[in-house]
């Protein structure tokens, strides 16, 4: 089916308890949102993923987690202050304020998008996008420090601190996960462009010779990520180098891994190749030594840094988006999210047939016990069996286990698999095995029409 409309998602999302607005009850605030039980989950899985393939799994990659407010010196180093901005056009009628690149023209010639009104547009002015705050109690210029825009500035000035204490050669890289912030002028599309999200970056630090061959192996390999291991679909996947006029101040060369959300064709993760700009300019505005032996050249030099840079909330729009199916059942609509069971906020429901059979109940509860040791799992009868599965499939549950009046006296019970909704009968002793490997991907998935369906 097409790509559902955000409005569709954001109303899943609330209603099932995946994402609310921000501050919601007193009016909102743009660009903040707030993930709810299962949204957690899912951002928790992507997370983990991420980090399983690009730290746990590797032998070349360290882990980092540093501060979000750094000495602001680093941020007049980096760029940041200087060129961290987007040029931005207000209207002196209605007082709104655009991206410069939303326009449809220049401001001097075209309406106000918004109040209609031709003249009211002023011209561009650069517009920061850091964030400010103060450190201590006093209110002045000493003291003012900035929310980090991302946080691949915290691996750069940790980059001899790693190098050393984990003795590492070239090539290595230092992975980090962790909120970053931006005043963005245009917040929106649900959770696609926020002021507050959670980015996940990678920085790759290479002897300058290999930058070419590390910055196609990293785009390749993202690629390869987000299809094999994440499950996204390969046709709503694409690459797209950027141009000269929109690298960001720090980048020779950036590739972004786009995907075709509701609203287009957009940037889901980008691979920039920022040369030794980070660290020469650390290097320099700190008066540290920031390079290492390249045994390639036999001598030292400031590393090249390859970085696969995403966010985890447009990771999981992602998921929402492409995971998210309708279809007919029985003569009625079957909301379906299609997503692999590693990322499903819960692997398996406990479903007890009826929900008045005390002795259905206490076999279902303690089998929910049970797989509660193996994998994230949750017991409802709170309805129907036929409005518990459609519930399930609509938060991507990939398996409910229904415990019926048979299960008395052959002590097994249904497995029931999502997308097929197809049937194991399966002891019940056995059932937390089975469900492990089935949900781990350790075994095939062998279910069979069901006899009399409660669909
Ligand atoms: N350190 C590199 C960097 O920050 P970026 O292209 O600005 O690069 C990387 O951001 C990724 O972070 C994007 O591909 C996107 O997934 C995510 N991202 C950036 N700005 C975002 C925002 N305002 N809201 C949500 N995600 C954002």
């Amino acid at each position: 089916m097409p790509a559902p409309s955000l409005d569709v998602l954001a109303s899943l999302a609330k209603r099932r308890g995946f994402v609310f607005g921000g501050s919601e009850i007193y009016g909102g605030i743009q660009g903040f949102w707030d993930y709810g039980p299962l949204g957690v989950e899912l951002r928790n899985n992507i997370k983990s993923a991420w980090w399983r393939s690009m730290v746990r799994l590797r032998d070349d990659i360290d882990g980092l987690d540093a501060a979000i407010i750094m000495n602001p010196r680093v941020w007049e180093a980096s760029g940041h202050v200087a060129g961290f901005s987007d040029p931005m056009v207000d209207c002196r009628n209605c007082k709104h304020r655009f991206r410069e690149s939303d326009l449809k023209g220049p401001p001097s010639e075209i309406a106000c998008p918004d109040c209609g009104q031709r003249g009211t547009l002023t011209e561009a002015r650069q517009f920061n996008l850091m964030f400010k705050t103060h450190v201590g109690p006093v209110e002045e210029d000493a003291s003012l420090a900035y929310l980090r825009p991302e946080t691949a500035q915290g691996i750069f000035v940790n980059f001899a601190n790693v190098a050393t204490s984990m003795r590492r050669k070239l090539p290595f890289g230092i992975a980090q996960i962790g909120k970053s912030f931006r005043n963005e002028i245009t917040p929106g599309n649900f959770i696609f462009r926020l002021r507050e999200f959670e980015a996940m970056e990678m920085e790759y630090f290479v002897p300058p010779a290999d930058e070419d061959r590390w910055f196609a192996y990293w785009v390749e390999e993202r690629l390869r990520w987000w299809t094999d291991e994440i499950g996204i679909n390969r046709e709503r996947l694409r690459l797209r180098p950027h141009d000269a006029d929109e690298l960001s101040h720090y980048s020779r060369q950036t590739t972004d891994i786009e995907y075709e959300f509701p609203m287009g064709w957009s940037e889901l993760e980008g691979v920039a190749d920022r040369t030794n700009f980070d660290l020469t300019a650390h290097g320099a505005a700190s008066g540290k030594n920031l390079t290492v032996f390249d045994e390639t050249d036999g001598e030292h030099v400031v590393p090249y840094v390859i970085e696969p840079a995403m966010g985890v909330d447009r990771a999981a729009l992602t998921v929402l988006v492409d995971g998210y199916d309708e279809e007919e059942v029985a003569g009625e609509k079957r909301v379906v999210l299609r997503i692999r069971p590693s990322l499903a906020p819960v692997k398996v429901a406990v479903l007890p047939l009826l929900r008045n059979r005390p002795e259905l109940v206490d076999i279902a509860r303690r089998l929910t016990t049970d797989l509660k040791q193996e994998v994230a799992a949750m017991y409802d009868d709170t309805a129907s069996i036929g409005k518990l599965y459609r519930r399930q499939d609509e938060i991507g549950t990939p398996f409910c286990v229904t415990v019926d009046v048979e299960s008395l006296t052959d002590g097994a019970a249904t497995i029931r698999e999502r997308d097929s909704m197809t049937q194991e009968r399966v002891s019940i002793p056995a059932i937390s095995e089975r469900i492990a490997e089935l949900v781990a991907g350790r075994s095939a998935w062998a279910g069979k029409a069901a006899a009399s369906s409660a669909e």
